[in-house]
């Protein structure tokens, strides 16, 4: 039978009380993750700046401030989170292809640490927003060394084809003529290739070209004051079949490949920090015998976890109840219309009926950090569980909450 606590809390007693589908995370889990990356990254001038897009939540961007860390933002919206969670502005660097005028504004206002810019469009509306606020804007170029992370197409951000970053050759043209940027310091790279990376070669050799490139912009008479290595590390997802790298290891490639550079050196984890530290907990609303395959239908659905639609991706599931008859094969789905709102698709698992609660695992990454309503189905509660406490750290929504914005066309306007 599985453990049916999580972070000492009873996860049927939790279902009872908060109600099904929900999100729960372990602040302990989180705690020994980061506990261990700072360890790692003893005696290194680093600096780690969380992904806010793996797990946004006000309380779990807390921990990461409480812990030191800084934050990884793409867009405004996750700028006020990371300040709201107490993260201060001098710690948080701006990463997307498509920051606006008015996000670079409002970075510019906060006072971030830096942008690590995507384009020389983008290189100079910083620099024109920069003058116009009179202040210096401190800005990295972002890389694309072309370096395939052996990972799912639809996370791999450092090849030639994606639109992350720019060629290397381009960003020594930015530099070469950097001087005329009057309101910007470039003084940094910027470098991530993927997400759920399972092996160490992608990362050495994305390292390789920047240090590489670092050293011929220092022979250019050019000063690099930070190096951001993204992030990228990938996790458990499948047990017995995941191997995630070591984080020793991660940062000893680090350590080797960033030797002799004197500066700061920038991390921005996301996944590696909270995704084993979270599940979904859904009950079973009914068990479908469908024409060639049986169906466990339960109540969370894709817009509450995407992952398996949206890549294929695996996620162990294990059911909270008693596991001694033979194993069934289930396709585990939601209740949403579209053929792939399906979270395993012809599963052993042990037999179930409705009423059954299962943990979705390794759900604390990239799960309701990318939610929807779609088929007007509310965010489901989350809910941090620490030590044999528990708190809820966002209410579920409401229908109310969702449509409040919504009205019909009384009012109509010519433009
Ligand atoms: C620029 C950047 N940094 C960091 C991350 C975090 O990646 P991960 O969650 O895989 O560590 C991402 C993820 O897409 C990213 O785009």
């Amino acid at each position: 039978m599985a453990d049916t606590t999580f972070d000492g809390v009873d996860l049927q007693a939790l279902a009872q009380r908060i109600g099904t589908p929900c999100h729960v995370y372990s602040a302990t889990a989180i705690r020994q993750r980061i506990h261990a990356l700072t360890t790692a990254l003893h005696g290194l001038d680093a600096q780690v700046c969380y992904a806010v897009k793996a797990n946004s939540n006000l309380a779990i961007l807390q921990l990461m401030a409480d812990a030191g860390f800084g934050a990884d933002i793409v867009s405004a919206g996750e700028m006020l989170r990371a300040v709201c969670a107490g993260i201060p502005a001098q710690r948080i660097v701006f990463s997307g292809v498509g920051k606006s005028a008015d996000e670079i504004a409002q970075a510019l206002d906060a006072g971030i640490a830096r942008f690590n810019v995507e384009s020389a469009d983008e290189l100079h509306l910083l620099q024109r927003i920069a003058a116009q606020h009179d202040v210096i804007a401190h800005a990295a170029a972002r890389i694309n060394p072309d370096v395939d992370a052996g990972t799912h197409a639809k996370i791999s951000t450092g090849k030639s084809e994606n639109k992350f970053g720019v060629e290397i050759d381009e960003a020594q043209r930015w530099f070469a003529d950097s001087a005329q940027l009057t309101h910007l310091r470039l003084d940094g790279l910027h470098v991530h290739i993927g997400s759920q990376m399972l092996s160490l070669g992608p990362i050495r050799a994305a390292l390789q070209r920047a240090a590489t490139f670092r050293r011929e912009l220092e022979a250019d008479g050019h000063t690099i004051r930070s190096i951001d290595v993204g992030g990228g590390l990938g996790v458990c997802y499948h047990a017995g079949h995941d191997t995630p790298v070591a984080i020793a290891d991660y940062v000893d490639v680090i350590r080797r490949e960033l030797d002799g550079f004197d500066g700061r050196i920038l991390l921005e984890p996301g996944r590696w920090l909270v995704a084993e530290a979270g599940l979904l907990l859904t009950r079973v609303i009914r068990v479908k015998h469908g024409g060639q395959r049986k169906f466990l239908i339960v109540d969370a659905a894709m817009n509450d976890l995407v992952r398996p639609s949206l890549y294929d991706a695996w996620h162990d599931i294990v059911p909270l109840g008693p596991d001694s008859d033979a194993p069934q094969r289930y396709d585990v789905v939601g209740p949403v219309c579209e053929s792939s709102d399906i979270f395993a698709r012809d599963r052993e698992l042990p037999p179930c009926t409705a009423g059954d609660l299962l943990m979705i695992k390794a759900t604390g990454a990239y799960g309701a950090s990318m939610a929807s309503t779609f088929n007007s189905r509310p965010l489901a509660a989350e809910v941090l569980a620490d030590n044999g406490r528990y708190a809820v750290v966002r209410r579920r929504q409401s229908i109310h909450d969702m449509i409040a914005d919504e009205r019909s066309a009384q009012q109509w306007e010519s433009a």
